[in-house]
């Protein structure tokens, strides 16, 4: 049985080891500088209130008074309304100058209560092998500094959506989470069981019927050293209650062929918490306007979206690269399995979907096809009309991809148990 922890304050039961990170449990988001001055603080307060500001560079609202610290990413260009680039620079070059309060843990429990990062509120429940049990506050949803996961990247993750009540596709998720933490070298805290069932027990705890069930297996905290000799191996959950996200995306999206290096396979088999490169690769899109960057292997043959896989059908054909090089995705397998009906059920696919190939695919091959999509457990698969500038087939969402759209939300909604298990919630 995980048990279940009370909201804080209680500090002392979450902190045994006393170093701590707030954890959005994305903690890499590069290095971070503080910037104080008393003078300035009423282009702090609107700072402050921005919205946007608030949710991309975490300003801390109400854990300080006066609170003139804040923290922002080196170099990065800030959009805040009504605020000069002369007076951003200003801001950032201005020296510290009010002392930094030192708190005691309760005091920074206090404070961590307090938080109101507009992230943090859809967060409903989280695991931690480190307390031995799940908090409801987003407040206490914290992992230690030293872990190995937040300043050496030696972790793993993987996710699992929940929908309408029921974990989907659970079982492929944690199986790819063991392979990627064995390709690590992270030992199991617990055994396969266990894992599980602190899975569905955190997804139970939330009460959340549509999200996002993500875990991370650590190789543990124990010092700030490269090598893990001295760690014990660690595992976190979170639940995030949030909309499947196709319901965001009406028609197809536009991608572009990333400028920026796909990892090695070595590094890209594996669902590592190294995601720098896709993270660049993602914003290199993103600044071409675009949803999504599609990777060429070191050969040049297709590989993977950023956090996607790709596919592409061509003359009734569906084409997905093989999983050598890159991650093997859970939904491009489910995909794969449920097509097989398609193709062999002619009066349902009215002759669109013949064939199925899973391997290598030149560029030359893909950017003649008929029709392109993202697959991902997020969306699940997400047309794309147009890549590098121009249009996929006649640059309409095609009837292939609508079908397997169609198969796969067939397969969240109405699937087989061994991808739907409901979770035993208690209210
Ligand atoms: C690099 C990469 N490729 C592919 C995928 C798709 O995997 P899945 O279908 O399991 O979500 C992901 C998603 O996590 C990813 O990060």
């Amino acid at each position: 049985m995980v048990q279940c922890l009370t909201p804080l304050p209680n500090p002392s039961r979450l902190c045994p080891k006393g170093l701590y990170a707030h954890a959005s449990l994305s903690l890499q988001h590069g290095e971070n500088s503080q910037i104080s001055s008393t003078q300035n603080q009423s282009k702090l307060q609107r700072f402050s209130q921005s919205a946007k500001f608030a949710s991309e560079f975490s300003v801390y609202r109400s854990l300080a008074a006066p609170r003139p610290h804040f923290d922002r990413p080196r170099g990065a260009t800030m959009d805040i309304p009504g605020a000069s680039a002369v007076e951003i620079s200003e801001l950032a070059a201005a020296t510290p100058t009010d002392s930094i309060p030192v708190l005691t843990l309760t005091e920074v429990a206090n404070r961590l209560h307090d938080y109101t990062h507009p992230r943090c509120k859809p967060y409903t429940a989280m695991y931690s092998s480190v307390v031995g049990g799940i908090t409801l506050d987003p407040a206490a949803m914290v992992v230690p500094l030293d872990d190995h996961i937040v300043h050496r990247g030696h972790g793993v993750f993987d996710t699992a959506t929940v929908f309408n009540g029921f974990l989907y596709e659970l079982d492929a998720h944690v199986d790819r989470l063991l392979r990627s933490a064995a390709q690590a070298r992270i030992p199991l805290p617990f055994p396969r069981a266990v894992l599980r069932n602190i899975l569905v027990q955190t997804a139970a705890a939330s009460g959340t019927r549509e999200g996002t069930l993500r875990y991370w297996l650590s190789v543990g905290p124990g010092d700030f050293n490269l090598s893990p000799a001295h760690c014990t191996s660690t595992f976190y959950a979170v639940m995030i209650a949030e909309e499947r996200k196709s319901r965001e995306i009406v028609g197809g999206v536009k991608v572009i062929t990333s400028s920026v290096p796909i990892k090695r396979p070595y590094f890209a088999t594996m669902k590592t918490t190294n995601y720098l490169p896709n993270a660049l690769a993602k914003m290199d899109g993103e600044d071409k306007g675009a949803y999504q960057a599609i990777w060429l292997d070191d050969e040049g043959f297709i590989a993977e979206g950023a956090n996607m896989n790709v596919a592409f059908v061509s003359k009734g054909t569906l084409m997905v690269p093989s999983f050598d090089n890159i991650l093997s995705g859970c939904t491009a397998k489910r995909m794969l399995v449920l097509v097989e009906q398609l193709v062999a059920n002619s009066s349902y696919n009215g002759g669109a979907l013949l064939n199925v190939k899973v391997g290598r695919i030149t560029v030359e091959e893909a950017r003649k096809a008929d029709e392109m999509m993202l697959v991902v457990s997020s969306h699940l698969i997400l047309p794309v009309t147009e890549w590098d500038g121009q249009a996929v087939g006649n640059g309409e969402v095609g009837p292939v991809v609508k079908q397997l759209l169609s198969l796969m939300e067939d397969d969240l909604f109405n699937g087989p148990p061994e991808v739907r298990e409901a979770v035993p919630y208690k209210n």
